[in-house]
């Protein structure tokens, strides 16, 4: 099924297949910080953020939120719609943590009083800074309807993970999403949803995401694990 390499990042390889709409994901056993400035290899955690990702995108499509994914495929394999990425990643935030609480000196695990949404530039020469409403309009990166529509279904979203991840006694403390255009103009949801782009706290503050790589808090595969089999249970 798999063509051609058509882009290799820092957590997947995304190849062409013999439908021009369709790509097949493959997500690495890789993890990276700081734009790939620290990089490690740990074998299971491809399959652990596909297994976790197929399984919320699904949720997500099921819920009638338009995404790129079609099916899990393998182990670290996903069939994907082919879209053209826009070059931007919002972060909603529910609660004070990482860049949020450094940037404005508030203590980590502060609920905020209202979802907060952050848009960054996707651009890794200029490590990703963080642009707001109007540089995205003169950059000609989103109009202003589609950030409009971008927001309100990153809200909708977040009610939708928030309850699924309370379910299983998780807390959503923030998460990134990205957003396409497929070939009729529609913005649909795609790269990934997993631990690697959102933070999870459990009752006790113990991290169940990519923080544990990030501040070397011991076993990344054993916490996404974990995740995996919390969401199976209510899937
Ligand atoms: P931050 O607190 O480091 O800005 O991260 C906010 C959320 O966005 C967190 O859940 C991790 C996620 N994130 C990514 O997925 N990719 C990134 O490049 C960054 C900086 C954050």
């Amino acid at each position: 099924m798999k063509k051609e390499l058509l882009y290799s990042g820092k957590a997947k390889d995304i190849f062409s297949t013999d439908d021009e709409d369709l790509i097949v994901s493959v997500y690495k056993d890789q993890a990276t910080m700081l734009n790939g400035a620290r990089k490690e290899i740990i074998k299971g955690k491809g399959s652990l953020a596909n297994q976790i990702s197929s399984l919320i995108f699904e949720k997500l499509n099921r819920a009638g939120v338009a995404t790129h994914f079609v099916k899990h495929l393998s182990e670290k394999e996903q069939l994907n719609r082919k879209v053209t990425v826009i070059p931007l990643e919002v972060v909603l935030r529910n609660v004070a943590a990482g860049s949020f609480a450094k940037r404005f000196g508030i203590e980590e695990g502060q609920k905020l009083e209202q979802p907060i949404i952050e848009f960054y530039y996707k651009n890794d020469d200029l490590d990703d800074p963080l642009i707001n409403e109007d540089h995205i309009g003169v950059l000609h990166l989103a109009t202003a309807e589609e950030i409009t529509y971008i927001k309100a279904e990153t809200q909708r979203i977040n009610l939708l993970l928030q309850d699924w991840f309370s379910q299983i006694g998780l807390c959503l403390v923030d998460f990134k999403l990205e957003f396409g255009k497929d070939k009729n103009g529609q913005i649909i949801l795609v790269d990934e949803f997993s631990p690697d782009n959102c933070r999870l706290w459990d009752s006790q503050g113990n991290h169940l995401d990519k923080d544990v790589f990030r501040r070397d808090l011991g076993s990344l595969t054993d916490a996404y694990s974990l995740v995996l089999k919390k969401l199976e249970e209510i899937h």
